[in-house]
């Protein structure tokens, strides 16, 4: 169904026959009315559609074609060789994939250098707790956003956790990179990969028995308030994470590290009307779109063991860390959705996190201004960041693929 005729069911069935259709499967009604004004938005105006109806026509008809006409493995091949933010594609593309990506590619027309390049020097500063919170935090919210853990499970790349961990890192890494938007960078080039890898996975998965029969009564996975629900769990997850454990973010900071985050939004297909302007109206989105459909299903909490596990295997092969691990992961996301990922409690570690945890950032922060401190921290983190990806995909290195199957049955 093209954007159009969604629209025209929208408005000739009236809201209710769309709400009804997605309510007859969704848990409790969880999901809230779309109420959320296109002028709190970085476009400052819009149509208001319910972004629970939308989601990225073009590129979805595009890669269902692609799928179709079996030119998945010529594409992702070609693919590989693009790496870089100002290189040229690859030549051999289909046309029509060149054409799109070629739009697609280029930033918006209200992306502002200055503030892009203010973001990259603030994650190099904080990118211990943004790398904790995006990393750890991020992910231990996903899995408790049902749609989002049942579309990984039953997609191709659920079956190989590991792998699909690292591709995702991929990207969030890249966005916390010094050349994150530079022309040496590579942010614009995961983004464009990931938009055609959603748009392949919103074909594949209606396909897929596993996922038509738990997917919460949606019948196209990937919408664009699914996309801003995860941005949510991301962004203003981690700077709500930041105010409350009081570390200073000076106010250009927070608009440069928002910025970062609005352009990384768009490149991923979303529509402008649905990106949140200032921390406010995110804070206010993420109210209406993330916090009402949080809850558990058994294949997030399946996955949330094989992340923790995961984690507790890198920072020590034995795995004796894992009750540590556990109650870092509940610390970050709190009891609610800790419960939901079945993160078992671990008193003793819960409380030495809790106890130590303000000492940790009075430390970190004390000696962030004294010199070197920001560079040796960050080539900390950056080893950190390299090794984890290392450790995941077992040295063989990932990078992002359109899949042209579901995880098998
Ligand atoms: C793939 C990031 C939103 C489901 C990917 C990939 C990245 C990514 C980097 C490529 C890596 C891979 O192939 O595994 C993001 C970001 C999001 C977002 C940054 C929002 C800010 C969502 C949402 C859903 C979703 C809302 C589902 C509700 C998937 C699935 C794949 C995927 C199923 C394909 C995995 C496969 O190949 O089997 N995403 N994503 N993503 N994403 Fe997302």
């Amino acid at each position: 169904m093209d954007g159009l005729s969604r629209r025209k069911m929208l408005m000739a069935g009236g809201a209710f026959g769309a709400a009804g259709a997605l309510a007859a499967a969704s848990p409790a009604g969880a999901r809230s009315l779309w109420t959320w004004a296109p002028s709190a938005s970085v476009a400052g105006t819009g149509e208001g559609l319910d972004p629970q109806w939308v989601w990225d026509d073009e590129v979805d008809r595009l890669m269902a074609s692609v799928i179709d006409r079996g030119d998945v493995p010529r594409v992702n091949e070609l693919l590989r060789t693009w790496t870089r933010n100002d290189q040229a594609l690859p030549a051999g593309l289909p046309q029509d994939v060149h054409d799109f990506m070629e739009q697609a590619r280029q930033l918006p027309s209200w992306a502002d250098r200055g503030k892009l390049e203010r973001a990259a020097a603030f994650n190099k500063s904080r990118g211990f707790y943004l790398n904790l919170l995006n990393g750890v935090g991020g992910g231990m919210l996903s899995t408790a956003i049902p749609r989002e853990a049942r579309s990984v499970y039953y997609s191709k790349g659920g079956a190989d956790m590991e792998d699909r961990v690292a591709k995702t890192s991929l990207l969030g890494f890249a966005i916390g990179d010094l050349n994150a938007y530079r022309p040496d960078g590579d942010v614009i080039v995961h983004a464009v990969k990931t938009r055609m890898v959603h748009a392949a996975v919103r074909h594949l998965l209606p396909q897929s028995p596993g996922w038509t029969r738990t997917g919460d009564g949606q019948k196209i996975p990937i919408s664009q308030a699914d996309i801003m629900v995860t941005w949510h769990s991301l962004a203003t997850y981690a700077m709500q994470k930041l105010v409350e454990w009081k570390v200073p973010v000076p106010d250009a900071d927070a608009a440069a590290y928002l910025h970062v985050w609005q352009v990384t939004a768009h490149m991923l297909g979303v529509r402008d009307e649905y990106i949140p302007a200032t921390w406010d109206a995110a804070n206010s989105q993420s109210e209406q779109v993330l916090d009402p459909i949080l809850a558990s299903t058994r294949e997030g909490v399946e996955l949330t063991d094989i992340l923790l596990g995961q984690l507790a295997e890198q920072t020590s092969p034995g795995g004796i860390d894992r009750p540590l691990v556990d109650a870092l992961a509940r610390f970050l996301v709190g009891d609610r959705v800790a419960d939901m990922d079945g993160i078992p409690e671990e008193a003793f570690w819960g409380k030495v996190i809790a106890t130590v945890w303000p000492k940790l950032i009075a430390f970190r922060e004390k000696l962030i201004p004294l010199p070197l401190v920001p560079p040796l921290a960050w080539t900390i983190d950056e080893a950190a960041r390299q090794y984890i990806l290392f450790y995941l995909t077992k040295g063989r290195g990932t990078r992002i693929e359109i899949p042209d199957t579901n995880r098998p049955d």
